[in-house]
């Protein structure tokens, strides 16, 4: 049996409670937040009976084995680098951190404790059609890739930003449409396409204007580190809830692919194109716990998690490789600022 703690009751933390509960042998035994009420909701909600309002407390139960830290992104490194020295596995949602300090102690820690799982959420990774649409581009069926688009629209109004104080402000959340929405889907290019050695990017606040410190709308170019050209749009005062459009121009066969569906596959070849449509359609049996536009990964992440913990081996997603893509959206952020390219380290 594997016992889990889960620190920060809030909006995300019943995904992570489903998901463990999906899994067979683990157990989720102890619960911490800042706000009890959150906590005690939570707790009475799915039988949890160990819960504490200081975090450490839940890092001092010997029978936690693995934790999921589930608060701001300000918060993250302290508390993984923490559960890291208490001795504990760890998951950490996104952003891995608010800042590339953090990024650099958690990924330090977690190099001190080799022995330990550290893995950082990106959950659209586990999401069928991607896995199925990375394995078409390895396998060639797009030929050559030349060019990458990625369009990332939702909607985030006033009175989200006004729920929490975190939100919207630098020092608790880092960013604004990039660090929080759409760091999913530049996940996902880097999880498609590979690396991204530098980006040359604006920033700015259209419509939160006197609500919010950090930018709603982005817009920028990348360079892959294989030389390839792509371009990102994405804001959170669009009329539509969530969509991620991403175009995929190859020299054999061109996708539009929406919110994880195909909507367009042409190709030199018709049978082929006919082939990757019918390998992207996918559908999805599985219920999605919280927003429909978390997915379905949720699950398949904690159950890799589990497993490289039995299996003592690191998980798909190190945190290394979660900061990859967290480093993505500082090196935006540092463009936007200086007026130049930003380099992305490689992490
Ligand atoms: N993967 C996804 O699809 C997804 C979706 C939503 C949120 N998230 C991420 O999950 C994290 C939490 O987001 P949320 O929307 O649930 O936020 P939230 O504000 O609803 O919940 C965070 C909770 O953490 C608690 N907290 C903060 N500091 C704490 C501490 N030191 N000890 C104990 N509790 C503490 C807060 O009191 C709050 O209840 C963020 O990193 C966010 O980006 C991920």
């Amino acid at each position: 049996m594997i016992k889990c703690g889960i620190i920060g009751c809030g909006v995300i933390a019943p995904t992570h409670v489903e998901g463990y509960r999906a899994l067979p042998d683990v157990e989720i035994v102890h619960i911490s937040d800042l706000i009890p009420e959150r906590m005690e909701k939570l707790g009475e909600k799915y039988g949890i009976a160990r819960r504490s309002v200081d975090y450490h407390d839940l890092l001092a139960d010997p029978e936690v084995e693995l934790v999921s830290v589930c608060t701001d992104h300000a918060s993250h490194a302290q508390i993984v680098i923490d559960a890291l020295e208490a001795g504990k596995h760890v998951v950490c949602e996104k952003s891995p951190g608010r800042v590339p300090e953090d990024l650099k102690r958690m990924t330090d820690a977690a190099k001190r404790h080799p022995e330990l799982v550290v893995s950082g959420i990106f959950q659209h990774r586990f999401q069928p059609a991607n896995r199925t649409l990375r394995r078409l581009i390895e396998e060639g069926k797009f030929g050559r890739i030349v060019g990458v688009n990625l369009v990332f629209n939702c909607l985030r109004t006033n009175e989200y930003y006004q729920k929490d104080a975190w939100r919207g402000t630098i020092a608790g959340e880092g960013g604004g449409v990039l660090i929080n929405q759409a760091i999913h889907h530049l996940d996902q290019l880097r999880f498609l396409f590979g690396g991204i050695r530098r980006v040359s990017a604006l920033t700015a606040n259209l419509t939160h204007q006197g609500v919010i410190e950090v930018e709603d709308s982005a817009a920028f170019v990348v360079e892959f580190r294989n030389g390839v050209f792509g371009t990102v749009n994405a804001t959170n005062s669009a009329a539509e809830e969530w969509r991620s459009m991403l175009s995929v121009t190859g020299t054999e066969l061109c996708l539009e692919y929406a919110n994880e569906k195909p909507v367009h596959v042409e190709g030199l070849d018709a049978a082929r194109a006919r082939e990757v449509e019918e390998a992207l359609s996918l559908e999805i049996k599985e219920q999605v716990v919280g927003k429909q536009y978390y997915g379905v990964g949720h699950t398949a992440q904690l159950a890799d998690v589990v497993d490289a913990i039995r299996e003592h081996r690191a998980p798909e997603v190190t945190i290394a490789d979660a900061c990859g893509s967290a480093v993505l959206v500082m090196a935006v952020y540092e463009s936007a600022r200086t007026g130049n390219w930003a380099e992305v380290p490689e992490y």
